[in-house]
């Protein structure tokens, strides 16, 4: 498969969707981008510049201190994932902490970080060969994108794989707890005013409650050849 392709992922929390886009991003050569990571990353500094009240507000100071914030992926140890760094420190577990989870859909509702990392991710694009998930990649990052996966699993099954993720990372978390954090997610994403978690119109549905991942990555690499089959 020569001719590079933009494969944008977006759905719910928890559906795997970086499990999916990473799996046929190493099986394509492509790089693969976690924005949700980035979304995290600008959450991590409001906790830590205490940019967010007890009532969960966004303090609006965040817009001026915007420049202050550089997010990067990086390699490290050999490892074939990137982590995700602030200002230069590795913030890979704080920003998937619990903590994070339940402020992100707030911080990710402010036009103005969605302004700045959309700016950001859209010129990680431009060489193509990517796999970028996301909640608005597919309808406002790369709306022109070769192929659009929108995921689903039901609500049980994602709620369970969010708390044996968090159970594996030492994280004390009740399973009540991260399926509430999930419910209150998914309303936030789809409900709020600046792009909202929707369903592309010309996006394939991919729900994989009850497929393997290694399923999953025979879906999704039949979808790129039929789309570079027909160049
Ligand atoms: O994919 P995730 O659960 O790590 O994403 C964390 C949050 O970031 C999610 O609740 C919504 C937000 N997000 C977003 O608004 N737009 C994106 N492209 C990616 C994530």
């Amino acid at each position: 498969m020569n001719r590079k392709i933009i494969i944008a992922v977006d759905g719910y929390s928890s559906t795997g969707k970086s499990t999916a886009a990473k799996a046929i991003a190493r099986r394509l050569g492509y790089i693969y981008v976690d924005t949700g990571a980035m979304y995290r990353a600008v959450t991590l500094f409001c906790i830590q510049n205490g940019l967010i009240d007890s009532s969960g507000k966004v303090s609006d100071r965040l817009k001026s201190l915007l420049p202050d914030i550089r997010i990067e992926f990086r390699k490290s140890g050999g490892s074939e994932t990137a982590d995700t760094y602030l200002n230069d420190v590795n913030v890979e577990k704080e920003i998937r902490s619990i903590e994070t989870a339940s402020h992100v859909s707030a911080v990710s509702a402010v036009p103005e970080v969605r302004e700045l990392l959309v700016g950001q991710q859209q010129l990680m694009g431009q060489a193509k060969g990517i796999v970028m998930d996301g909640r608005d990649i597919g309808t406002v990052v790369f709306p022109e994108a070769e192929l659009k996966v929108f995921m689903t699993a039901s609500p049980e099954i994602r709620a369970m794989r969010r708390f044996s993720e968090l159970k594996a990372k030492g994280e004390t978390v009740s399973l009540d707890e991260v399926r509430r954090n999930i419910e209150e997610r998914d309303c936030m994403d789809t409900h709020r005013k600046v792009s909202p978690l929707r369903q592309a119109a010309d996006a394939v549905v991919l729900d994989n409650s009850s497929m393997t991942p290694e399923e999953q990555l025979e879906w999704l690499y039949e979808r790129v050849n039929e789309i570079c089959e027909q160049a």
